[in-house]
């Protein structure tokens, strides 16, 4: 059964890649709406400076870059208080499955998006059962639930977060553990930059996910244009297909 009602107030969170774009607006939102602390995670932890200065103790940095198994190790036992993860962290590379840039790509792509995801979850699945009730949010993207053939193996790894995150919700039922997904379109973030195409803000992403996890949601489109392709994916996930195909112009 989702879990309803599941406010940040009085939580404590852990937000992978919080330095900057989507993890960074999360971790401000969930602290607004009255989180008792959020772990801001970054492969440099001086860039959390920011953050830090402005919430003081409430932020905790943590040096996590979600590749290396001894920094998640050291992440989790620092956080032994947490009932939020957020599985933030990502990369895009521009690409298909047919450049000669593919091989290296797709396995960043998959070491970051998939294995990063997967490990720090599996490394603190115990702590989140302690602590319950508890959320996961994976933030996957709307090229999880189409291939968008631009940057077609970015996608392919995000339709894997899909449906890492439906096994997890399936795994975890009746443990009283909140599994979200997250679908987010063309974000205003570094990630993005260079994308023409118009883009909604980090700040409505957080604002819009965290009132979700509010209401025990586990799809969450969280953007003007993730809302759109929500409602065409449950309607008619082939003509999703063929839309993000006409990308490649
Ligand atoms: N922007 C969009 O249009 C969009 C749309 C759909 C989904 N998303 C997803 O939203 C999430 C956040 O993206 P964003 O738009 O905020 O992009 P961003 O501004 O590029 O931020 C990416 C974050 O991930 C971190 N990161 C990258 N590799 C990492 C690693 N190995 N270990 C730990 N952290 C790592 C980055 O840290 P560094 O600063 O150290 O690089 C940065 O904090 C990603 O999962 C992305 O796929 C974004």
């Amino acid at each position: 059964m989702p879990i309803l009602n599941f406010s940040p107030e009085g939580k404590v969170a852990l937000v992978s890649g919080a330095n900057r774009g989507i993890g960074k607006a999360i971790a401000i939102e969930l602290l607004e709406k009255g989180a008792k602390k959020v772990y801001a995670g970054s492969r440099d932890i001086a860039a959390l400076e920011n953050l830090s200065s402005r919430y003081k103790d409430r932020i905790v940095p943590i040096r996590l870059d979600v590749t290396q198994d001894s920094e998640i190790a050291e992440a989790v036992d620092t956080a032994r208080d947490v009932n939020i993860l957020v599985n933030n962290a990502g990369v895009l590379q521009q690409g298909g499955f047919f450049s000669k840039e593919t091989l290296n790509a797709f396995k960043i792509h998959l070491d970051v998006n998939v294995w990063g995801l997967v490990k720090l979850t599996h490394a603190l699945i115990e702590t989140l059962k302690i602590n319950r009730p508890a959320a996961i949010i994976n933030i996957s993207s709307v090229s999880g639930l189409g291939n968008m053939p631009i940057i077609g193996s970015y996608s392919a790894t995000k339709a894997t977060v899909h449906s890492i995150t439906q096994g997890m919700r399936a795994e975890l039922a009746g443990e009283n553990i909140l599994v979200m997904g997250v679908y987010p379109g063309p974000i205003d973030t570094d990630m993005a930059k260079g994308v023409d195409i118009e883009k909604d803000t980090p700040e409505n992403v957080a604002k819009n996910l965290i009132e979700a996890m509010t209401h025990g949601e586990e799809d969450v489109f969280p953007d003007v244009m993730s809302v759109q392709v929500g409602k065409d994916y449950m309607a008619n996930p082939k003509g999703v297909e063929k839309a993000f195909a006409e990308y490649l112009g």
